[in-house]
């Protein structure tokens, strides 16, 4: 038995790509290491910013944001939202002590198992390298009005 850490990962899909491709690497039995817990979303832009700090503050080490690749979004354009979402957020947990490394996204198609099973396993061992996080016990209401003070825009 090794002492290795075994990071906490968080992954929030798409409903109608990234699920599926999950779905399919699992009937297709793509192994990948069980350090993920899903949560299924009808879309990536469904994904609240306070959604991912609150993953952090639970205990999560890292977050996988998932969803259809850019122009195939079921919802026209709401995964350019996601996109814009987590380049903010990016910016906004640096300050906060989060790498901004434990936070991921990737596009998956419903026909990209494999792929959603290789990304998976990569951003697991990228996270294992950073190490536990260990931000749970911060306060989530002093972090969220950091996040309030923040620009809207994000400059190209
Ligand atoms: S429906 Fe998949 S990202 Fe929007």
């Amino acid at each position: 038995m090794t002492n290795q850490f075994e990071p906490m990962i968080l992954g929030f899909t798409c409903n109608w790509c990234s699920y599926r491709a999950a779905d399919l690497a699992g009937t297709s039995r793509k192994k990948y290491p069980p350090n993920i817990r899903l949560v299924r979303m009808m879309c990536s832009g469904r994904l609240d910013p306070v959604f991912v700090l609150e993953a952090f503050s639970g205990g999560a080490d890292g977050v996988l944001i998932t969803g259809c690749h850019p122009g195939e979004c079921h919802y026209i354009e709401q995964n350019f939202k996601a996109l814009r979402r987590v380049m903010l957020l990016k910016r906004t947990i640096e300050p906060l002590g989060i790498d901004p490394q434990r936070l991921k996204l990737v596009w998956a198609s419903a026909a990209e198992g494999n792929l959603f099973a290789k990304e998976v396993e990569t951003f697991i061992g990228e996270v294992r390298d950073l190490g536990p996080l260990n931000w749970k016990k911060r306060s989530i209401k002093n972090e969220l009005k950091l996040v309030e003070s923040l620009p809207e825009e994000v400059p190209a």
